[in-house]
């Protein structure tokens, strides 16, 4: 199957399902006095009764999201690799995080940003039966709450034995009586029900926070007529929207949508790429491995989906250029890398791909099973040309694009 249905539905309204459902999530938390957005706070199981207690609550989240002695490591917390310094994103260098008891269990993808999320939905297929929202790369968590459950678990995040062992260094807290205070003084002797409220405090840290949301880069102050871009950034933005050239704005819309303040660089919907295989992360060790986003093995709803395999979310351009590393894999460490990589892909394949010894062609897609290479986007610039064809971008024009990009990070003093 091609992946004709996502350009036609990123061309006329590309918020527009998006925006209705946001819309009816609205209306139904006004009418329960304000649970967690786009689902069931508690990730199931009991919604915590909270209209009163809601900057409470949050306010729990954040000790709980930085609290490192709930991993089995007692070093690492949500913060350890969804740091503020780099947008709540991954501050390592290298292109997996490292949990576990002993902090060297590696995982298999990169820590994406925590920031604009609340702007996401939860997954659903649109009219047009484009895949869009969830959680994590492969969209697979339906809430925040639901999504925070795994890291205390993981083998390879936070480690915990199981959610009893998570509850007693919860119930051994600096935070334990508060945390009584807003759900009970008997909350303790129910561990799935405290591990519900955990979540659903973090959730509401996350979403109510404006550190996850501050719209305070200088892009956001050139949008309010507060600052103005250089003339190299200007040319850059120009570029990222141009459909003839960099085209980034057709899956990073780069203008404002109906339910946020302002630009998200995201459209939530996902995208297969072709990334090259990333033989820094130790699970690709195992040439019958494939992480494939949306088909698996992250997830298995869609296990029976072959034309979605490979896909995965398109992630905010927000604050990338304080990231080191980049795409669901980590496979480059600079943006001029990721740019030079869209418009190069398929007009220069063996600068990305290893060459096979026996044909000596690149292994294009490699990261892919070969029945599943042809779901990779060809047909959308800035991928649409051929091996030996002129790129998109030269390289200052690459150069401009990356100081546009750099425009996005929170924080930005005028
Ligand atoms: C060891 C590193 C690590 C720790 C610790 C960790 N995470 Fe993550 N986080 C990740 C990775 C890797 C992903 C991507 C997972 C995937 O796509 O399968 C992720 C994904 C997420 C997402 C989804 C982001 C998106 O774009 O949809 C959220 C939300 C999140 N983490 C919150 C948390 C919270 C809350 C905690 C603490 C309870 C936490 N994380 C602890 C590594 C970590
Ligand atoms: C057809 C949709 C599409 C277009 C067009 C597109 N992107 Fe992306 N972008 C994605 C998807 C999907 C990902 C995640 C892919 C993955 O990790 O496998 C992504 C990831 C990225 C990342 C990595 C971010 C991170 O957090 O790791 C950067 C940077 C980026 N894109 C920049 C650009 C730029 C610059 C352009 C224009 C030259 C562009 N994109 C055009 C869909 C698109």
């Amino acid at each position: 199957m091609s992946w004709c249905f996502v350009r036609a539905a990123r061309g006329a309204k590309p918020f527009a399902a998006a925006a209705v459902l946001v819309a009816m999530c609205a209306a139904l938390l006004a009418g329960c006095g304000g649970g967690s957005g786009g689902g069931d706070g508690a990730g199931g199981g009991t919604t915590p009764a909270v209209a009163e207690t809601k900057g409470a609550v949050a306010a729990l989240g954040e000790k709980i999201f930085n609290d490192r002695s709930l991993s089995a490591s007692g070093q690492m917390s949500c913060a350890s690799c969804h740091d503020p310094a780099t947008g709540h994103a991954s501050p390592f260098f290298t292109s997996v995080a490292f949990g576990g008891p002993r902090l060297d269990q590696p995982g298999t993808r990169m820590p994406p940003s925590l920031r604009y999320l609340r702007f996401n939905t939860p997954f659903f297929f649109d009219e047009e039966g484009t895949p869009t929202g969830g959680f994590d790369w492969d969209g697979r968590a339906a809430t925040l709450a639901d999504q925070a459950r795994a890291p205390f678990l993981s083998a390879n995040e936070m480690a915990n034995a199981d959610v009893a062992d998570v509850i007693a260094k919860v119930a051994a807290a600096a935070y334990a009586a508060q945390f009584k205070a807003l759900f009970g003084a008997d909350i303790f002797a129910d561990p799935h029900a405290a591990f519900d409220r955990v979540l659903f405090a973090l959730e509401r840290y996350q979403r109510e926070s404006e550190e996850f949301a501050p719209f305070t880069s200088k892009f956001d102050h050139v949008t309010a007529g507060k600052a103005a871009f250089s003339a190299q950034e200007a040319r850059g933005l120009v570029l990222f929207n141009r459909a003839d050239k960099g085209n980034c704005a057709a899956c990073h819309p780069s203008t404002q949508p109906p339910n946020a303040p302002g630009a998200l660089f995201t459209d939530f919907t996902f995208d297969s790429l072709g990334v090259p295989r990333n033989m820094g992360i130790a699970a690709n060790a195992d040439a019958s491995y494939f992480d494939m986003g949306l088909c698996g093995p992250g997830r298995a709803d869609l296990a029976g989906r072959g034309d979605l395999c490979g896909a995965f979310r398109v992630p905010s351009l927000r604050n990338v250029g304080l990231r080191h590393r980049f795409f669901h894999n980590g496979q480059f460490d600079s943006l001029e890398q990721v740019v030079r990589f869209y418009v190069q892909r398929d007009t220069d394949p063996q600068a990305w791909y290893p060459v096979d010894p026996a044909t000596g062609r690149p292994d294009v897609y490699n990261d892919l099973p070969a029945q599943h290479r042809s779901n990779v986007n060809v047909t959308e610039a800035p991928y649409d040309r051929k091996d030996g064809e002129q790129p998109y971008l030269d390289e200052g024009e690459i150069q401009d694009l990356v100081a546009f990009l750099k425009t996005l990070s929170d924080g930005y003093a005028p």
